[in-house]
């Protein structure tokens, strides 16, 4: 059903007729496309429904062309980014590009779909900003955190779980409800594989995200956990090269405070609720999907 999705955003980039954009398109890495799976789950594959995952994975995808510029990623899914290959410049104009010709077809499904992905859309590049400004600050503040990734990833995974009940018509608020906490956990996961992962497998380098300035979960639950003169030095080491030793020191307090398993049980409390309402719904197979999520590697 995925291959009905491809095809659908092949034609909207030839429709754009640019050969340009399909040369730079073809060097983006595609993803596990999780939205449109989700979308195609909730609502089968009736045209309406593959526009609507087409869309959003043309938004998503424009989201990480312009993510990749702001966080000067040159690696994405473990390959070179846009950006690293074509410069700036061309990243965001392509990142536009899919993004305004998403914008073009979503008015053409239904106007509940569209009003749903376009408040998605703002609600994710709000998130994109507070996640620049947070990681100028040694954040400690989990709440503020939370509604960061809520944001910044889970919005558009609840909206397009929402659009597809629409869409379906079943009973938007439970879909929405899944795809939220589906979303704050892969964020979560996400967060703690920069911990867990080596750098070959995660195709960044680990701890990275400290190292930009980004206090996730994990070091807002270890500054919580370590004693006044740790708390001063792990906020030292926030947002600089990490050695060897700062590194080790991390992880070993990590180790010692049980950070991670705290974090992944609060994804997985995230993850069970979604089965849960899913499986009162009688979506089994949604329910796998949640699950997937926290069996991922970490
Ligand atoms: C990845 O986060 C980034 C996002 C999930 C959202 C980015 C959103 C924007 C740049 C706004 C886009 C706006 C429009 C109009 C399309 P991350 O850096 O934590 O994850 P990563 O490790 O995958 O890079
Ligand atoms: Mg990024």
């Amino acid at each position: 059903m995925l291959n009905a999705v491809e095809r659908k955003i092949e034609q909207f980039i030839v429709e754009l007729d640019d050969k340009e954009v399909m040369g730079l398109y073809a060097k983006f890495p595609q993803g596990k496309r999780l939205r449109a799976k989700l979308i195609l789950k909730i609502a089968g594959n009736g045209l309406s429904v593959v526009k609507t995952a087409a869309v959003v994975e043309m938004i998503h995808a424009a989201s990480l062309l312009h993510d990749d510029v702001i966080d000067d990623a040159y690696t994405r899914r473990s390959k070179p980014s846009l950006n690293a290959l074509y410069g700036n410049k061309t990243a965001i104009m392509l990142g536009d590009i899919l993004y305004s010709k998403g914008f073009f077809e979503l008015n053409n499904i239904s106007s509940e779909v569209a009003k749903i992905v376009s408040n998605a859309v703002t609600q994710l590049s709000l998130g994109e900003l507070k996640d620049v400004s947070l990681s100028k600050i040694f954040n400690t503040d989990k709440e503020i955190y939370l509604d960061m990734i809520y944001q910044k990833t889970a919005s558009l995974i609840e909206a397009s779980a929402g659009a597809a009940a629409v869409l379906a018509g079943k009973p938007k608020e439970a879909y929405m409800t899944y795809g939220r906490n589906l979303g704050m956990a892969f964020q979560m996961i996400d967060d703690l594989l920069d911990i867990t992962s080596d750098a070959v497998t995660l195709g960044k380098p680990a701890l990275h995200d400290f190292v930009e300035g980004k206090t996730t979960l994990p070091y807002i639950y270890l500054y919580e956990a370590l004693e006044q003169e740790e708390q001063q030095k792990l906020a030292s080491l926030h947002a600089k090269e990490l050695s060897d030793t700062d590194q080790s020191w991390i992880k070993m307090k990590m180790e010692e405070h049980q950070i991670l398993l705290k974090c992944y049980a609060q994804a997985k409390e995230l993850i069970e609720e979604a089965v849960e309402l899913m499986n009162s719904n009688g979506e089994e197979a949604l329910s796998d999907i949640a699950l997937e999520m926290i069996e991922r590697d970490f």
